[in-house]
């Protein structure tokens, strides 16, 4: 089973305009080398008010690709309304946006996003035609007490809930472990491949063989160009998705370089 691999910058809260059209600049003119099937999925997720700096490089080989696409951080499930400080999926649409990540621990834990709030996003992402990009991960605490596998086949199983087949095997998967998120220590590829592989099991549970084959799952927690063809060569992880090192052009493009050779 080819699944084509995905690699994410998630710009979290940082950069300004000018920053980020520099930062785009220097992605979008390294990317311009290839073709989009030479190339992984390539996907920026800069701030909402950045989205304005940014945009979708379309492949010009007759492929249909995408060199370049763009993710907003967030979303509200609503269409629009009275919820100050949101953004809905046909804003981040109009924005430019063709993915939008979800579930991030650090808006779980921040902003009391629940399961049942992502798996509602998930469902709105996906109706108005755009990839969620679930994120999931276990707190130390909860890896040192052996329920690792338990809390995140439960994150899981909650986003997708309701969700057809052929939506789950479009969507995306992060699995960022919380205790190697910025913390320079990644968790070991085999293991990171270890927990992919069960949540490929709880897909395939959920939504069927077809969609687990499918889906694509992500590893994030401290991706660096120095880690990220261990973690290619695993049988299960599907990319990556990168907070620190996708804040510098050069780290990225070398995240992106050392993929093509050893996945894509
Ligand atoms: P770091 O790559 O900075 O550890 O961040 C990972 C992350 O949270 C991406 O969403």
């Amino acid at each position: 089973m080819s699944r084509k691999p995905i690699i994410a910058g998630n710009w979290k809260m940082n950069l300004l305009q000018s920053d980020a059209k520099a930062l785009y600049e220097g992605i979008s003119s390294f990317v311009s080398n290839y073709s989009a099937v030479q190339l992984p999925s390539v996907v920026i997720a800069p701030v909402f008010t950045c989205l304005n700096q940014v945009k979708e490089i379309p492949c010009d080989c007759g492929c249909n690709g995408t060199k370049l696409a763009v993710a907003a951080q967030n979303c509200h499930w609503e269409s629009s309304g009275a919820y100050t400080g949101e953004i809905s999926v046909e804003m981040a649409k109009d924005a430019g946006c063709s993915y939008i990540i979800i579930g991030h621990s650090e808006r779980r834990q921040y902003f009391s996003e629940t399961d049942e709030m992502i798996n509602k996003k998930a469902k709105a992402i996906l109706a108005g035609g755009l990839i969620p990009i679930i994120c999931c991960g276990e707190s130390l605490e909860q890896r040192e007490s052996g329920i690792t596998d338990s809390w995140i086949a439960s994150q899981i199983r909650a986003a997708l809930d309701g969700i057809s087949s052929e939506d789950v095997a479009k969507s995306v998967i992060a699995y960022e472990p919380i205790w190697a998120i910025g913390t320079g220590k990644s968790c070991d590829a085999t293991e990171a491949n270890r927990v992919i592989k069960m949540i490929r099991g709880v897909v395939a549970d959920v939504a069927g063989q077809s969609a687990a084959d499918s889906i694509r799952i992500l590893y994030g927690g401290s991706v660096k160009p120095s880690t990220i063809e261990e973690q290619m060569a695993q049988s299960d992880i599907d990319g990556a998705l990168i907070g620190g090192a996708s804040l510098k052009a050069d780290s990225f493009n070398e995240i992106i370089e050392k993929t093509m050779k050893v996945a894509v």
